[in-house]
């Protein structure tokens, strides 16, 4: 059991959440049934279900994004009824104004919340030079690469030091080789502060990688299936521990739990049968990255209108 998993008030909390949306034909699509989920603070805790289990919804909830249909969504005990400045938020997509330098978007959290400009910019080249893009202050984002690209956009949010961090699959449009580099810097600057995080990725050696726990979320109207507790040793390097025996281990306990959404789901979406035996037998995850590839990598990171909401 990881310490940071017991006694403390969660940093996060939901309760037999469930959410509804109206659909466009006027019927009722629930999306979340009955989740029950809590965050120590400090602990990285990933997500994986198959795509439409409802994974961004619950980002939406935890965030103050949403309200939801029934159930309890606490931050550090109490009930989320707006968006949190204590929460950061990290998309699939760049959060970047293009039109402004790499210095004028990490410094735009603090000026927005009244910090003075001067101390604003000073934090940004600080936080600059913690995720390596120091000399690179006045490029546009468009100059930099999509790994210096995600660089920014961590500099972003953890700017802002959140006490609670959400990451809506937010590597996974960077190449193999870029994206474990980006994850063994996050690992690292996670250390510096410590957020509660929620990590919703499509990648199973991603989550098992990064996190103290990997909740599996059901085929929709997603609640948890599984929690696995993540016991590697800290610090991690990603390239390096996937190779690890325990890795391997975990990853064949999580991937079966796993398995059965992903082709319930799949059988939802092909109209095929889902008890027929199937050829994908446990992916390696020494050589396949994307091995349990159930969602597909370019999938938006939704964030729901509200006007389809049912409570
Ligand atoms: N605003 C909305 N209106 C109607 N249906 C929605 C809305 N947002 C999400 N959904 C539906 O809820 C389900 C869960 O969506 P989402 O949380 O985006 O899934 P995931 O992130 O796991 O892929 C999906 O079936 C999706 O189509
Ligand atoms: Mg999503």
């Amino acid at each position: 059991m990881n310490a940071t998993t017991t006694d403390a008030v969660p940093a996060i909390e939901l309760r037999g959440v469930t959410q509804r949306f109206r659909t466009p034909s006027g019927g009722v699509h629930t999306a979340l049934h009955d989740l029950d989920m809590t965050v120590a603070p400090g602990e990285f805790c990933a997500v994986v279900g198959p795509t439409g289990c409802g994974k961004s919804t619950t980002l939406s909830l935890i965030s103050g994004l949403k309200a939801a249909s029934a159930g309890r969504t606490l931050l550090h005990g109490e009930p989320v009824t707006s968006l949190d400045r204590r929460v950061g938020f990290m998309f699939q997509t760049d959060a970047a104004f293009p039109w402004r330098t790499v210095l004028d978007n990490v410094a735009a959290g603090p000026r927005f919340r009244g910090v003075s400009r001067r101390d604003a910019v000073a934090g940004a080249r600080d936080w600059l030079r913690r995720v390596g893009l120091s000399g690179f202050e006045d490029r546009l984002p468009h100059q930099l690469s999509g790994g210096m690209r995600k660089r920014v956009a961590l500099a972003q949010t953890l700017i802002n030091e959140p006490e609670i961090l959400l990451m809506d699959e937010p590597f996974s449009a960077l190449d193999v080789q870029t994206r474990q580099i980006v994850q063994d810097e996050l690992l690292g600057l996670w250390e510096l502060t410590r957020p509660a995080v929620v990590f919703v990725t499509h990648d199973l050696e991603e989550a098992i990688a990064l996190a103290d726990k990997v909740v599996v979320l059901t085929v929709g109207p997603g609640t948890v299936k599984d929690t696995f507790t993540i016991d590697l040793p800290r610090p991690r390097r990603v390239q390096e521990i996937r190779f690890d025996a325990r890795f391997v281990a975990l990853y064949e306990r999580i991937w079966t739990s796993l398995r059965d959404e992903v082709r319930l789901a799949y059988a939802r979406s092909a109209g095929a049968d889902p008890g027929a035996p199937t050829k994908d037998a446990t992916p390696s995850p020494a050589t396949a990255t994307t091995a349990t590839g159930f969602s597909a990598p370019s999938e938006p990171a939704t964030t729901p209108s509200d006007d389809a909401e049912v409570h």
